[in-house]
């Protein structure tokens, strides 16, 4: 399949290009630096680094008029509004400008995007932009997905692992296991296989909020 991902070189987005790559679909990644410097695996050569702020350009578009799906991958976890990076920004306004795209096509891409299961109470303005624009995806007459993931865990960033072991240790505990249940961590590898799975067809509990 021919599968664009918005944020393909960012933290998740670049298991999910590996792991779309390995199962020999097309890959085109679009964000506004294109390929880490850092990346320089073998699989990264397959994939197609498109430089496109989907905030201020329209180059994405052509890659998304001949896409089999389309995944938003683009995200801020903190809001700088002295930098005009806010959740609004960053969270509602990528998915309104791809599903406004979509929705004008005669055979729309499927569009799967990644909103987050739940976050603690310091983030609940990150968790109404998620909501905002899962409201926004699930009006839209094409079909969509929304992947509802909660911490992600890789040695690429050490603060999620120890998050994630944090979390893992305490729900060890039988009352507060209930309480943590919507804050279980998943792995980048195991959340990118999820993904690809969903786009191969099949179902994913990651498809529904959990806890
Ligand atoms: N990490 C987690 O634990 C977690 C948990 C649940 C849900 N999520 C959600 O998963 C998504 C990805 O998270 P992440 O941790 O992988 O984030 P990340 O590492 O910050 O990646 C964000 C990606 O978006 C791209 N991007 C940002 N602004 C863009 C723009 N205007 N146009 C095009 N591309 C743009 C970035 O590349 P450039 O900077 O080069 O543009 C980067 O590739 C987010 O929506 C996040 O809320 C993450």
């Amino acid at each position: 399949m021919n599968i664009v991902i918005f944020g393909g070189s960012g933290f998740i987005g670049t298991a999910v290009c590996k792991e779309l790559i390995q199962r020999k679909h097309t890959v085109t990644s679009i964000s506004r630096h294109g390929q880490p410097d850092t990346l320089t695996d073998e699989w990264a050569r397959n994939v197609h680094w498109l430089h496109s702020d989907i905030l201020n350009d329209t180059k994405w578009q052509t890659a998304v008029k001949e896409a089999d799906w389309v995944i938003d991958a683009i995200g801020i976890l903190k809001e700088d509004p002295a930098k005009n990076n806010t959740y609004d920004r960053f969270i509602v306004e990528p998915i309104k400008r791809i599903a406004a795209f979509l929705s004008q096509q005669t055979v729309p891409a499927k569009c799967l995007f990644l909103s987050a299961n739940n976050a603690p109470f310091p983030f609940q303005r990150y968790m109404q932009a998620k909501r905002e624009a899962e409201k926004l995806l699930n009006n839209q007459t094409f079909p969509h997905t929304i992947i509802y993931p909660s911490l992600v865990m890789d040695q690429q960033r050490p603060t999620s692992v120890l998050g994630g072991k944090m979390i893992l240790f305490f729900k060890k505990i039988p009352v507060v296991n209930m309480l943590l249940k919507k804050y279980a961590p998943i792995t980048r590898q195991n959340l990118a296989n999820e993904i690809a799975n969903v786009v191969e067809g099949q179902n994913s509990l990651l498809t529904q909020r959990r806890g």
